[in-house]
């Protein structure tokens, strides 16, 4: 199986040392402009030729293992930069703007129990039917908008039936995770009007849930039966005495699963089918197995890896340390500096991934590093896990699935970041401008 696009243009080195010197802004902003656009080549010179790259705005780590370490080590490299945002929109802490806190150690716990990876058969199952309600629906068109019309659903339907958490409507709960998650991971310009608008969707989804709450208890003391969800497990839930699990923390717990998903749900979806409808060898091979998940499944693990939605994790460096300690790339990343882990380049290191540029499907699960990794790994990976596969399985079933040309077919992102607009040739062949 061949690799894809895995050409390195080169120079960006010699490039940015130069900006550097010149006019440093603008070295800043190539870096930026790379990353959003050539990460893949960036990544690669980077990794070979300054795995640990220091910018006085920020360091990018390259190696799988410099990753790993930074992932691993919560108290030097904090999460605490997502802190106030999410505090903001939520009204109080969240697992992931927090590091080592009893708070936190103790309400994973509770949720990764609550998320039980039993669900998986029961989730997948609902997955397909949403699935297939939707591209029913969307047959007669020639062409389909995946984002809107199948990924975006599907997420929001998933939090309403398997989560419990409906929102007024989806399109409602739709524009609250995307006003919280885009002010919470991608306003770097500090926008006041991304932030007033995550703010107020905080409130109105806190609210909501709050509400939920509400209405269960009230359900539960008229002795009346609750949904089978995740919310009603967790409100039947009888906790040890003093475990400090308020109603408070309840409804942030809650809100927080639609925000952990909606956005990231659709913006894995999307890459994942890139990724394989960019590769006909692949994906022939794909199709060949996928009246069986346990074999079709791979094909979209490996695909994630080669475009992972997540492909920077941001750190704050909380004291000097120094990254791979006792290897000739050993570097001392200063106290109070942004460190930018990069999983996207991690995983094609072939110091530890052999033949990163082969699509193969015998890689190891700690390969994989697009649900992130240590103290703050996905909560939600077991579901994500069977909600992603299942919806690139059902949509690679039907006939004529293709990707366009653009500019009918480019990606559209707001902020360049988040899925909007994903069209896809769909069923017998047309003219596709
Ligand atoms: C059921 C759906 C999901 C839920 C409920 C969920 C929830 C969460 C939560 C609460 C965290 C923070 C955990 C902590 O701080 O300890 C997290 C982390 C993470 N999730 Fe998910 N998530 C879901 C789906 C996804 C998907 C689809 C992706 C992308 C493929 C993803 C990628 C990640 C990554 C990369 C991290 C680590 C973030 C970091 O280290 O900065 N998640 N998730």
């Amino acid at each position: 199986m061949g690799a894809v696009d895995q050409a390195t243009t080169g120079g960006y080195l010699e490039r940015y040392d130069e900006a550097l010197a010149r006019d440093p802004i603008s070295a800043f902003g190539l870096v930026r402009e790379w990353m959003r656009t050539d990460w893949r080549s960036l990544f690669a010179e980077l990794r070979e030729r300054r795995p640990v790259f220091v910018t006085p705005a920020f360091t990018v780590v390259t190696r799988f293992a410099d990753v790993a370490e930074v992932l691993s080590h919560e108290r030097v490299f904090s999460v605490r930069a997502f802190g106030p945002r999410l505090d903001a929109a939520l009204g109080a802490p969240f697992m992931l703007g927090r590091d080592a806190t009893p708070m936190n150690w103790r309400e994973k716990g509770l949720m990764r129990l609550l998320l039980a990876p039993e669900d998986a058969a029961d989730v997948r199952e609902l997955t397909g039917r949403l699935a297939d309600d939707l591209l029913d629906a969307a047959r007669p068109g020639g062409r389909l908008e995946a984002v809107h019309g199948l990924f975006r659903p599907i997420a929001l339907g998933v939090c309403a039936r398997y989560f419990g958490v409906p929102g007024p409507d989806p399109r409602t709960l739709g524009r609250w995770t995307r006003a919280i998650v885009a002010d919470g991971f991608a306003n770097f310009a500090g926008d006041p009007e991304l932030q007033a608008a995550s703010v107020k969707a905080g409130a109105e989804l806190v609210g909501h849930v709050r509400d939920r709450l509400a209405e269960h208890r009230a359900t539960l003391s008229a002795g009346g039966e609750l949904p089978d969800d995740v919310f009603a497990r967790l409100v039947r839930t009888c906790l040890p005495a003093g475990s400090a699990v308020t109603d408070d923390r309840i409804v942030v717990n809650m809100a927080g699963l639609p925000l952990g998903f909606v956005e990231s749900a659709p913006g894995a979806m999307v890459e994942a089918v890139e990724q394989l409808l960019l590769r006909p060898r692949v994906l022939a091979e794909a199709m060949a197995v996928a009246a069986d998940p346990g074999r079709f499944d791979p094909y979209v693990w490996e695909a994630l890896r080669f475009s992972p939605f997540f492909k920077l994790l941001p750190r704050l460096c909380e004291r000097d340390h120094v990254l791979a300690a006792g290897t000739p790339r050993a570097t001392t990343i200063p106290a109070g500096t942004f460190v930018l882990a990069a999983p996207a380049s991690a995983m094609f290191d072939d110091a530890v991934v052999p033949e990163p540029g082969e699509f193969r499907l015998d890689r190891p699960g700690h390969h994989r590093l697009f649900f992130g990794s240590g103290h703050h790994a996905c909560l939600g990976v077991h579901v994500a896990d069977v909600v992603i596969a299942e919806t690139v399985r059902r949509l690679l079933l039907r006939p004529g699935v293709r990707l366009l040309p653009p500019p009918a077919g480019r990606v559209e992102r707001t902020l360049g970041i988040f899925p909007d607009a994903f069209t896809l040739g769909f069923g017998p062949e047309r003219k596709d401008g």
